[in-house]
């Protein structure tokens, strides 16, 4: 089998970060979401992969990941002219993909228990599409499955406006060569694009084997603020704690901590669960639990917990504790000159500050 992850789109839901950056590429405990997708792939025996990437992020998305040696997988490129949906992607790798079953992975769907056993079920039962369903309350923002009482799926909703079914529809497919039949065959939806859940319910509606496997554990899309956060504090609470940086004797880690290469804590309390990036600085302050603080940060003279911080941001002084926060790349926090009760802040479009 073949994978195939989409990393194109437009991200208007992470703005401001995706103004500048691939959604794909925010950091999960410090790890581009992308790479869990390419590791949980290549851990489920899956090494040749492609990855569909648009003009504006492509080759930020391609220096990140290179040829995939370091995953120990073989990796593709296939540009996307605009994001013109999930199918069209499909339509797009189908040289790419050959006559193989493949994957289907959305680069920015996050799941903790990996795909080995759906691709062995997949492999197993000799199906025509798998999909993963997920139980939500309000799976309204997601494609919804609708399933009969003997459990068989019988229709596909695109984020539905009113509740037909609990079962968000996961981004992540498996599908054989049927597929092609399907994307060559659909047309746009009334926003303009190829739906997945068009496809699927083609599939359907021919009497081809599609199957429904309903997801124990947990997933995240990881596209809005909350999410990542979620992402984020999942993945720390089964970190391993790891030192290669350097601590001075006014300092205290406490709890599960990763100190990456070259970061630096003086006279600071770090309460784990956290991960300090690679030659990241943090200085008389307090990194409390459920942080990440990416790569090449200054982290000083404040408090902070409960938040995502991007590469290249600087805090070099906080009136309050931050918390529940996501700071995007190059940000930077500063004190004023002059009035005491004076805020300095540089923020972005769209971006949210909360002042007490
Ligand atoms: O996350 C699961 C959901 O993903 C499914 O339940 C929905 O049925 C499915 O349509 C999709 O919904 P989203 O609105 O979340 O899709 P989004 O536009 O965020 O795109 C998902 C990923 O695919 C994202 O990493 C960007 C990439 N993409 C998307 C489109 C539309 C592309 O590479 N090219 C595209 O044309």
């Amino acid at each position: 089998m073949k994978g195939l992850i989409l990393s194109g789109g437009k991200g208007t839901r992470l703005r401001p970060f995706t103004y500048t950056g691939a959604k794909q590429l925010v950091p999960v405990a410090n790890k581009p979401v992308l790479f869990y997708a390419i590791e949980d792939l290549v851990q489920a025996g899956i090494t040749e992969i492609g990855i569909v990437i648009g003009p504006e992020t492509g080759d930020q998305v391609k220096q990140a990941v290179g040829d995939g040696a370091r995953f120990g997988a073989r990796i593709e490129y296939i540009l996307q002219d605009a994001p013109r949906g999930i199918a069209h992607g499909i339509k797009i790798a189908r040289e790419f993909v050959g006559d193989e079953a493949f994957v289907l992975f959305l680069g920015d769907n996050f799941i903790r228990d990996g795909i080995a056993a759906q691709v062995r079920a997949f492999r197993d039962n000799a199906m025509n599409a798998q999909i993963i369903l997920y139980r939500l309350d309000d799976p309204s923002a997601m494609g919804v499955a609708i399933l009969d009482s003997t459990g068989r799926v019988t229709r596909l909703v695109e984020k539905p406006k009113q509740f037909v079914s609990p079962y968000a529809v996961i981004g992540i497919y498996m599908f054989d060569r049927n597929v092609f039949d399907a994307v060559n065959a659909i047309k746009p939806s009334a926003r303009g694009e190829l739906e997945i859940t068009d496809t699927i319910q083609w599939l359907i509606d021919r009497g081809l084997n599609v199957r429904a496997h309903l997801l124990e554990g947990w997933w995240i899309d990881t596209g809005k603020m909350a999410d990542i956060l979620e992402a984020n504090r999942l993945i720390l609470d089964i970190l391993e704690s790891r030192n290669a940086g350097q601590v001075d004797s006014a300092s205290r880690i406490e709890g599960r901590v990763v100190l990456e290469p070259g970061a630096v804590i003086v006279n600071s309390l770090i309460r784990g669960p956290a991960i300090i990036g690679e030659r990241t600085r943090v200085e008389n302050a307090f990194v409390g639990p459920y942080t990440s603080i990416y790569h090449d940060c200054v982290i000083q003279n404040c408090e902070i917990e409960h938040s995502v911080v991007l590469e290249h941001s600087k805090i070099f002084h906080a009136p309050a504790r931050i918390a529940d926060s996501l700071i995007g790349r190059h940000a930077e926090v500063a004190r004023a000159d002059g009035h005491a009760k004076t805020l300095k802040i540089m923020i972005g479009d769209y971006s949210k500050v909360g002042i007490l």
